[in-house]
């Protein structure tokens, strides 16, 4: 058995294996158009509100493997381990740090893994991304890891449609997180470079990256340290952006509050950009 230094083992992101996973996810059409019409719209909007119920309804008693990729990913249910061997290799999955055990038979998921998709001046782009399960699923409250890794939020998609799409050389997604502004930049630029403060930030991005079949530039450090001789024709961030975050670093969460008081943080972002511009 391989030690796993990441929130994924390294072995995983290897093409073989991650070939094998999205070989199965696009076998059980789990693509967002597919998964929003199989949860209906009391579905999605049970989710808005970290819901359940209609999701689960709505499934009824299926037990084919869209249904149970649903279960298991953004409805963190425990699904019995018989049923995902259909169909994935669970022990694989179990190893890479995706998937956990409970008993013999109860699989869950500790890292989420959902379909995304959009459509830019390219034509459609579907895949899939990964990040930490959403916190407080059916209000149940349990503590949020300060190194937390948020997955796709509104802001995210705000930022990947005010981004200006025009063709370049190279691009820097600074605070990476999940990695969904790259999948966005790859589509446009030659290179891209991707940063984040928190390695389990990175961890995600780089399964994001791997199981859309990316190999970009993934580097780790505070804001553009870890690009201090570099400069790219685009920057984009979506930074931590609580105004007034803990003044103990301790209690602060990493993707939503920076060490900067009101708008502290992004003046830095901005001022320091305008040097590791092309
Ligand atoms: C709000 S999340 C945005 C993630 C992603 N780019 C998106 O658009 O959804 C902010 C990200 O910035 C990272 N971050 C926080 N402080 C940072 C710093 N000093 N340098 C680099 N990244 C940082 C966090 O770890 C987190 O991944």
């Amino acid at each position: 058995m391989t030690m796993r230094q990441h929130a994924v083992s390294d072995d995983f992101l290897r093409p073989d294996s991650i070939n094998a996973f999205t070989d199965a996810l696009r076998g059980a059409k789990y693509n967002v158009d597919a998964v929003l019409e199989r949860l209906g719209e009391a579905g999605q909007e049970g989710l808005t509100r970290n819901q359940t119920m209609p999701a689960l309804d709505r499934l009824g008693d299926a037990t084919d493997a869209q249904a149970d990729l649903i279960r298991l990913f953004p409805l963190q249910q425990i699904v019995p381990r018989s049923r995902l061997a259909a169909f994935l290799d669970v022990p694989a999955l179990i190893e890479a740090g995706v998937l956990g055990a409970i008993g013999r038979e109860g699989i869950h998921a500790d890292i989420d893994v959902r379909p995304y998709g959009f459509t830019d001046a390219a034509g459609e782009w579907s895949g899939w991304v990964a990040a930490d399960p959403i916190p407080g699923m059916d209000s149940i409250v349990t503590r949020t890891r300060p190194n937390y890794v948020l997955g796709v939020s509104p802001a995210s998609t705000s930022l990947a449609q005010l981004t200006v799409p025009d063709r370049v050389g190279s691009a820097l997604d600074l605070g990476a997180g999940c990695g969904v502004q790259s999948l966005h930049l790859a589509r446009h630029a030659d290179t891209v470079t991707l940063t984040d403060i928190n390695p389990r930030a990175l961890d995600m991005a780089r399964l994001t990256l791997a199981l859309n079949g990316l190999d970009l530039d993934v580097r780790a450090g505070s804001f553009y340290e870890p690009v201090a001789h570099d400069s790219f024709d685009l920057i984009v961030t979506n930074p931590p952006y609580v105004m007034s975050p803990p003044t103990d670093a301790a209690d602060r969460l990493v993707y939503r509050e920076g060490g900067f008081a009101g708008d502290g943080l992004v003046r830095h972002v901005v001022r320091e950009g305008a040097s590791h511009l092309a």
